[in-house]
């Protein structure tokens, strides 16, 4: 059966080897080994970003820096459409249908947005709180049948899916309701300064993530300053939440090899010969994105017609999806 794919990615501050190594890579492998017969679809959510204060100069910058960083790390414009999120006013207009489908209870069950506001406290907006419905809108626009999502998204998928359940129920069949896929072997990359956290774009110190487009010389700087375990050399008998077992889980889906090759190949090295192992396999598996991204960013014209194509793909798909809804739903004129 023809498969829909669709996920999204938010370009507010900057990508990381996190989100390389547990989201882009796995996306990658997902479109170079799927059949041509499925369809996928990359969104970069920019209205998602205005849940949290933005500078209006950088998120533009951001969503080029995104959309190029996606394509430099190997998904194939051939095979997968992206596009915009706010380009497409569809998925704003779906998400106010779905406001008024959504019970108010549902949403105060995301746990997401119970973390985030309790963090935000006064600068909460009802956008973050309605976040999830415009998440719904992006999955049910297209059909979507999968959405590779890491765990904390998994809440959300099944909220949209239940919106789909509520519509259909309420309106007749109109939306496919769609599964979460949750990567599961996907790299779970930890701050490099706290492992007992995920590497993250909100991290305060910066030390603690590597970007996509550091240099060489800071890459290397911060896997030297990265936070080991107790002892001074790699063992066996590694704890499994601390530093060693992340850089280990770094090196691993850098190079491609498994977490127990690299055990086999880096134990007994002493930690500081291993950091320098896990910064050259690091530095060695950026070099070609960020020589492909500059590339791609030197070349405006060829970023510019993916997004045009994207867009139009998206703008043509949802179309037809909003004219059954207001037919449905009874808004607009006949014909
Ligand atoms: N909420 C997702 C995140 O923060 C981003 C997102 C927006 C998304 N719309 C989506 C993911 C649709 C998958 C499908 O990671």
């Amino acid at each position: 059966m023809k498969r829909i794919i669709f996920s999204g990615v938010q370009p507010s501050g900057n990508l990381h080897l996190g989100n390389l190594l547990g989201a882009i890579n796995p996306w990658v492998n997902l479109v170079n080994t799927s059949s041509n017969e499925n369809d996928f679809i990359f969104c970069i959510v920019d209205l998602h970003a205005h849940t949290v204060p933005q500078d209006p100069k950088l998120l533009r910058e951001k969503i080029l820096e995104t959309s190029a960083i996606y394509l430099a790390a190997g998904i194939d414009p051939k095979k997968a459409h992206v596009f915009i999120q706010s380009e497409n006013h569809d998925h704003s207009y779906l998400a106010w249908l779905f406001d008024c489908v959504t019970p108010y209870g549902w949403m105060t069950r995301m746990t997401q947005f119970k973390d985030k506001s309790a963090k935000q406290a006064e600068g909460t907006t009802v956008g973050l709180f309605n976040y999830p419905i415009l998440m719904a809108a992006d999955i049910l626009l297209y059909d979507t049948t999968h959405v590779p999502v890491g765990e904390d998204q998994k809440q959300h998928v099944e909220l949209a899916r239940d919106i789909a359940e509520k519509f259909n129920h309420t309106y007749g069949d109109t939306f496919v309701l769609p599964e979460p896929q949750i990567g599961k072997e996907n790299a779970r990359i930890k701050s490099l300064q706290n492992p007992a956290k995920k590497m993250s774009k909100s991290e305060n110190d910066p030390l603690g993530t590597v970007n996509l487009l550091d240099t060489p010389d800071e890459i290397v700087k911060k896997i030297k300053r990265a936070v080991t375990d107790s002892g001074t050399q790699v063992e066996t008998g590694y704890d499994p939440e601390g530093g060693i077992s992340n850089l280990l889980d770094i090196y691993a889906a850098s190079t491609g090899k498994t977490k127990t090759e690299a055990v086999g190949e880096l134990t007994w090295l002493q930690y500081g010969a291993f950091k320098e192992k896990v910064a050259e396999a690091v530095v060695a598996k950026l070099k070609p994105i960020q020589d492909r991204y500059r590339e791609i960013r030197n070349d405006e014209g060829y970023l510019m017609s993916i997004l045009d194509d994207g867009r139009d793909f998206s703008i043509g798909k949802s179309g037809k999806k909003i004219e059954q809804v207001k037919e449905k739903m009874g808004i607009g004129r006949v014909g």
